[in-house]
């Protein structure tokens, strides 16, 4: 689904992290409730409860981790082992607006690097840093499947194609 400049929601609000487990609202709890109870076994539940923890913590901190471990009856590293394959998952602190910028052959040809460059001298970043206030992150990443409308990057959940300079600039400054 392609958006422009619509509404690009932060991935999360910055929560205080602290203790050894994460504890969730009640209304948290019953959302992971019920993706548990659609499974027959609790590992099958893993994806879509870690993408809440990390929703609600951030990132996929030491605290957030036990809690997964606990509710899901699994060791912590088999937690850490699936926390740490997949690029949408993060175990570091992560910007609210995490810009991937791909790096693929199509968007490569249509100006990728430029759009990168951009991105880097306009959040004053390099592609792995995020800014010291914690809003931005910046990455490069592969293919993201939508090769026939390059140069593109994906604004949190928001694809952005046919990027322009001129577009790189209206997002970044779309964004709250
Ligand atoms: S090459 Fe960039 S989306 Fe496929």
């Amino acid at each position: 689904m392609t958006t422009e400049l619509v509404n690009i929601q932060p991935l999360y609000q910055p929560v205080k992290m602290s203790g050894e487990m994460a504890v969730f609202s009640p209304e948290v709890e019953a959302e992971i409730d019920w993706h548990l109870a659609k499974y027959p076994s609790k590992r099958s539940a893993i994806l879509p409860i870690m993408f809440i923890v990390q929703r609600e913590r951030g990132y996929l901190d030491g605290p957030g981790v036990s809690y997964l471990a606990n509710r899901l009856s699994l060791r912590i590293t088999d937690i850490w082992e699936v926390a740490t394959f997949y690029s949408m998952l993060h175990t570091k602190p992560i910007g609210q607006y995490h810009i991937q910028v791909c790096k693929t052959l199509s968007c490569k040809l249509l100006g990728a690097d430029k759009i990168t460059e951009q991105c880097s001298q306009k959040l004053g970043i390099k592609p792995g840093e995020t800014t010291a206030d914690g809003k931005f992150s910046l990455s490069l990443v592969e293919c993201l499947g939508s090769c026939g409308t390059a140069p593109m990057f994906q604004v949190n959940f928001d694809f952005h194609e046919n990027l322009t300079t001129e577009k790189v600039d209206q997002i970044l400054d779309s964004l709250p």
